[in-house]
């Protein structure tokens, strides 16, 4: 079946999560990660996704918002600068308000003109989803942000991937999903989607029961992935 339907991962896909540890480590007032805010934005990063394995296994979710405050506060601890509460409420601010992939409005503009769905679809929760694409100025490029808060599991359950389905009616093989994280679009390949993965840092693949049909090093592909 041709792809009628392009569904993203956000935060890492379409929004750099890199962004929020940079700009603060660029500001005068937060000089004490000056050198180290890539090793806090990985730290930050990782736990906060760690988190979300961890919740679905224990059966004890809870959104996208307490884990990402609970792995900043590790990754805080981890780097050395948990004293500084004026820190961790910039970088939880910043989170609200993340840059988009510089390609990444040009590269939904394309998908929309040709009439293909656009989506989100992301651990995070609606209010956080509605800010970033506010913020990044591409509200107005996606039909919709589904959010696994509707559901209250987190990826790479295979009821997250049915959020899909549900919402635009398509079926799998009618959907191309892009994610940044191997180990999220290998979970959509294993569930049937057409996948991409977005392997901007030159990162190892995920070793899984499952391999994304795609590799990319960035965006602007999709839309000739989407066939067009
Ligand atoms: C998301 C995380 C996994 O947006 O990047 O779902």
């Amino acid at each position: 079946m041709p792809i009628t339907t392009c569904i993203f991962d956000a935060y890492g896909t379409l929004f750099d999560v890199a962004a929020a540890a940079r700009q603060a480590a660029s500001e005068p007032a937060f000089s004490q990660i000056k050198d180290n805010w890539p090793q806090l934005a990985d730290h930050w990063r990782l736990k906060q996704l760690q988190y979300t394995w961890l919740r679905v296994i224990t059966d004890a979710h809870t959104d996208f918002w307490q884990v990402t405050q609970d792995g900043l506060d590790w990754a805080l601890e981890k780097t050395g600068v948990d004293g500084d509460p004026a820190l961790r409420e910039r970088l939880l601010a910043l989170y609200w308000e993340l840059q988009a992939y510089p390609e990444v409005p040009a590269m939904l503009k394309a998908l929309n003109d040709a009439g293909l769905n656009t989506a989100i679809l992301s651990n995070g929760s609606p209010d956080m989803l509605n800010a970033a694409v506010q913020s990044a100025g591409i509200a107005g490029l996606l039909d919709d942000n589904l959010s696994v808060e509707s559901i209250g599991i987190f990826k790479p359950d295979a009821r997250v991937y049915d959020l899909v389905g549900q919402r635009f009616g398509c079926a799998k093989d009618e959907v191309l999903f892009v994610s940044s994280n191997g180990w999220d679009a290998a979970g959509a390949s294993g569930y049937g989607f057409t996948t991409a993965w977005v392997n901007r840092a030159g990162e190892p693949m995920d070793r899984l029961p499952w391999t994304p049909q795609h590799t990319l090093r960035d965006l602007t592909n999709i839309p000739k992935l989407a066939g067009l």
